[in-house]
């Protein structure tokens, strides 16, 4: 197999490359990222494989696009690369518009163009529960055919790429699916989120900025659980168990409110409970987000293997023994990042 990867330089892209990297059947992997300021090389450090070829460069610029996909013989993409960070789609919406729903537009025009040539790239688009909107307290986990109802400005841009995608599909005939997933942790994450956040305030004595009530859910699921299900999306779309246009969700049945997750940090840094401070909400902050991912298990075979609790002790570890990567990330554009948010 013959992949290649947007965004691979990022959090969860950069865990798909490596689990890819393990598995025998891939013959070439290239990765092409813009390096914005969450993509960052040293997450790949340690990827010395022949197989591997980092392209520094933008999903936006067709030409680059085309040529990759060409010169490498490209059977599938993994299309990772976006704009991630909800509060930043607050402060500024168009760089979402710019690389989640245009530069999601140019990767299925120049699938298109190569079909025209004869040659078939299939294509699994990496989306995010945060389409289907926010949950009530008493209601069902979404399931693939919740209707899309995207409430802040991040998750409209990846409603609008997976409706493309969906167009593209039914329109032009192209090979693609795409994936949900709810919120991923673990280790490289870039820490304007919230574990990574609070895990360095928590481990530096700063306070730990918690929006609103603190009790809004999210369902969290280890980054290594979400990058094998990529890769069994491409297997199953490859092999023909999942169909052109499908949808798969994936989550870890891992509910819990965000000050549980602060609470949590606290014990496992030793920090404070006294640097808990709670601050103005995020504006259109939606409440809940539970994750149904039947389908995955029962089609794919997937289930999620990491336990939460060894999974956060793992990742707080993880921070706390790095801090050449967390020195590394904090760039002028992180600092001033959390200068503008939180003051
Ligand atoms: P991230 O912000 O850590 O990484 C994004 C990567 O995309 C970076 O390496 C960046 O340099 C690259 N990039 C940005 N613009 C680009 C462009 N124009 N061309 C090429 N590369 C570009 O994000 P992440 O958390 O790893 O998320 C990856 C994907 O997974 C996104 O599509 C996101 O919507 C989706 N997702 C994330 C989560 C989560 O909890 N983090 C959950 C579900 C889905
Ligand atoms: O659900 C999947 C989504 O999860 C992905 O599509 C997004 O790319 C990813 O960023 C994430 O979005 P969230 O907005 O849920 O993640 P974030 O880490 O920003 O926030 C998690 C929760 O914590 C949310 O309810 C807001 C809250 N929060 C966040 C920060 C950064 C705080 O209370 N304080 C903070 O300082």
């Amino acid at each position: 197999m013959r992949i290649l990867i947007t965004g691979g330089c990022g959090f969860i892209g950069c865990h798909t490359i490596k689990e890819a990297l393990d598995r025998d059947d891939i013959e070439r992997l290239v990765n092409l990222d813009a390096l914005t300021y969450s993509g960052n090389p040293e997450n790949l450090s340690e990827t010395n494989d022949e197989r591997y070829r980092f392209i520094h460069g933008s999903i936006n610029d067709t030409e680059t696009l085309t040529s990759v996909l060409i010169e490498e013989r490209i059977q599938i993409i993994l299309h990772l690369a976006a704009e991630s960070h909800v509060d930043r789609s607050i402060d500024s919406v168009q760089p979402f518009i710019e690389t989640n729903i245009d530069g999601t537009r140019t990767i299925l025009e120049a699938i298109l163009n190569c079909m025209k040539e004869g040659l078939e790239i299939h294509l699994v688009h990496v989306s995010t529960d945060e389409v289907y909107g926010s949950l009530g307290p008493n209601d069902p986990a979404f399931t693939e055919d919740t209707p899309l109802d995207p409430r802040n400005p991040y998750a409209v841009t990846k409603a609008s790429s997976d409706m493309m995608v969906q167009a593209f599909v039914n329109t032009h005939g192209i090979s693609a699916a795409t994936t949900r997933c709810s919120n991923n942790y673990g280790p490289n994450q870039f820490p304007e989120k919230l574990i990574p956040l609070m895990t360095l305030n928590a481990m530096e004595g700063r306070s730990l900025p918690v929006y609103g009530d603190g009790m809004q859910i999210r369902d969290w699921i280890h980054v290594r659980d979400h990058a094998r299900g990529i890769l069994a999306t491409m297997d199953g779309l490859l092999d023909g168990r999942l169909d052109s246009g499908e949808v798969v969700n994936f989550g870890a049945d891992n509910e819990m409110p965000n000050i549980d997750i602060v609470r949590t940090i606290i014990r496992l840094t030793g920090a404070s409970e006294s640097q808990i401070e709670y601050v103005t909400d995020r504006p259109g902050h939606d409440r809940r987000y539970a994750m149904g991912f039947e389908k995955a298990e029962r089609i794919l075979g997937w289930k999620p293997e990491i336990d939460w609790s060894n999974g956060m002790k793992d990742t707080v570890e993880w921070y706390r023994s790095n801090p050449e990567w967390v020195e590394s990330v904090r760039s002028g554009a992180y600092r001033e990042w959390i200068e503008k948010h939180y003051g």
